[in-house]
């Protein structure tokens, strides 16, 4: 792969293209345990929710809950009230037990990396950890979620079965190798973005994607229009 190139490409797309929402306000969370808070609870609503959904309860959510502190002093009646309409209300429980945990066990302190997050925080898997670590807290790490997948398994032609654990954990391992260390946060979301918005399961748009020319399935699918070209 020429990951200096995809990286280049993607993320200068990513700059001018990306969807302005909320959680992506930095600006709103200079603290980095704070900011870690904020990512943790955006992640843990788009898990099973489309993101224009999770926008007004993300904005609610915060609203009420702003830190941590705040949501450790709730009670899961609240919790569960906010969170109606969201489905799968065990996510919203998790959040607030782990809160309540960062805030008796840990002296309010965020765990700091991938490995303590999800050692740590109940319901808090390697995606999520990845996720908080590297666009909260700036952890060059790689992460992989269904449109992670899917545009890696295109990007770079891998053509076996992504439910096996040993494609997984190549995929994982593709993640931290293509992960740009400047920006792992941003790069991590540019993947997720293309794959949301361009990169799509059915009739993407490849004309329009930034690292088409990088893209083994693309370049491979125009080598056979032109063989039959020369054919006919
Ligand atoms: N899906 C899950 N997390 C996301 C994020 N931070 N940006 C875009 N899509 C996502």
């Amino acid at each position: 792969c020429d990951v200096p190139e995809i990286r280049q490409s993607l993320l200068q797309w990513y700059d001018e293209n990306k969807r302005d929402l909320p959680w992506r306000h930095k600006a709103n969370h200079p603290d980095r345990n704070e900011r870690a808070y904020a990512i943790w609870v955006s992640e843990v609503m788009l898990q099973q929710t489309q993101v224009a959904t999770v926008i007004s309860y993300y904005n609610k959510w915060m609203k009420k809950w702003t830190t941590l502190q705040d949501l450790a002093k709730a009670d899961l009646e609240e919790v569960n009230e906010i969170w109606s309409g969201l489905g799968y209300y065990s996510r919203g429980r998790r959040l607030h037990e782990g809160a309540k945990k960062v805030v008796n066990e840990l002296d309010g302190e965020m765990p700091t990396t991938a490995e303590q997050l999800m050692k740590q925080l109940p319901g808090v898997g390697r995606y999520t950890a990845a996720a908080i670590a590297s666009i909260a807290l700036d952890e060059p790490t790689g992460l992989v979620d269904g449109n992670v997948i899917r545009v890696f398994c295109r990007l770079c032609m891998i053509g076996a079965d992504s439910n096996s654990q040993v494609v997984i954990d190549k995929l994982w391992s593709l993640a931290n190798t293509l992960v740009d260390p400047q920006r792992p946060g941003d790069w991590n979301q540019s993947v997720m973005e293309l794959g949301a918005t361009v990169c799509t399961p059915k009739t993407p748009a490849c004309s329009t994607c930034p690292v088409k020319a990088y893209c083994k399935a693309h370049t491979q699918v125009n080598q056979e229009k032109m063989t039959v070209t020369l054919k006919l």
